[in-house]
């Protein structure tokens, strides 16, 4: 099977990664031919899936910018994912020159093309660590140099959280990582839900299935389920909403039925 130079030689490329998968609902070109093969199957059921991906990006871009224009300076994207257009050190370097990012993936491939894409920017990083070990993320070198949790930071968790089960307790990491913020903290999410999806619940739960067969299952959460991750925050208006929804720049942002499936939002730690 074809390997090429950025994949990391530890990777079992017969096996899809969900990271490789959503960079290629986005377009991107880091996914092999497993990849492809299990997100086209997904398509099948629910053919809007990178309108779904587009809408969490978009998303994603404009809650950093209002990070930004917030006065936080700092940010903590966890499950960051394959740089693609428009990451968050972009879009938040942009907004504030000398913004400090550190990155978190627990997927080779995300974490060796971010280091290949933040090389020479002293002002971001990225850690391999896995969510459900919160205090390995904050201990490690990256976040020890660039992030001072004595003040506010954006912590993002955004498509992240419906790859975890309730079984391995995504609300205890979720809170653990809030006792660490300092007051005026932004935590940024977004996540899957059958809510919203312009399909019958059964259509939609084929794609779900595809993600259970790599053994990799998509969480669909309901938005009560999914507000819960924001216990011990104050949400940032408009609440938690379709991700279109959110403080769109313009009135009519996006408009296809599948950018409304799931949800999204911003708390503030009090
Ligand atoms: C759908 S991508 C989202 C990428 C980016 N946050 C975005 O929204 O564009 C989800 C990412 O979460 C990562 N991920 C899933 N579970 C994780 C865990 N327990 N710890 C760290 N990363 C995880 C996957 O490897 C993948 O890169």
């Amino acid at each position: 099977m074809e390997r090429p130079a950025w994949a990391p030689r530890n990777i079992d490329i017969s096996v899809p990664s969900v990271s490789r998968m959503y960079d290629y609902y986005l377009g991107g070109s880091h996914n092999f031919e497993v990849d492809r093969e299990a997100a086209r199957k997904a398509m099948e059921f629910m053919p809007g899936l990178p309108k779904i991906m587009q809408a969490n990006r978009a998303f994603m871009r404009r809650a950093v910018r209002y990070a930004a224009d917030e006065g936080i300076s700092q940010f903590l994207d966890i499950g960051s994912g394959i740089p693609t257009f428009g990451n968050v050190h972009e879009v938040a370097q942009a907004a504030r020159p000398g913004a400090h990012v550190v990155y978190v993936d627990h997927d080779p491939v995300a974490v060796a093309h971010s280091q290949a894409v933040l090389r020479g920017n002293e002002d971001a990083d990225v850690v391999a660590a896995d969510l459900l070990k919160p205090q390995e993320i904050l201990a490690s070198p990256q976040v020890q140099r660039l992030i001072d949790l004595n003040r506010p930071i954006a912590l993002l968790l955004v498509a992240i959280l419906h790859f975890v089960e309730d079984a391995d307790d995504p609300y205890g990491a979720v809170a653990e990582l809030r006792d660490a913020l300092a007051p005026g903290s932004l935590l940024v999410v977004t996540h899957a839900s059958y809510e919203g999806i312009p399909l019958p619940p059964e259509r939609a739960e084929g794609a779900v299935d595809v993600y259970k067969n790599i053994r990799n299952p998509l969480i669909m959460r309901s938005r009560e389920e999914i507000a819960r991750f924001f216990e011990g925050y104050d949400m940032v208006e408009p609440g938690l909403v379709p991700m279109p929804n959110w403080r769109p720049d313009t009135a009519l942002e996006d408009e296809d039925p599948y950018s409304f499936s799931g949800f999204a939002g911003v708390g503030r730690t009090a």
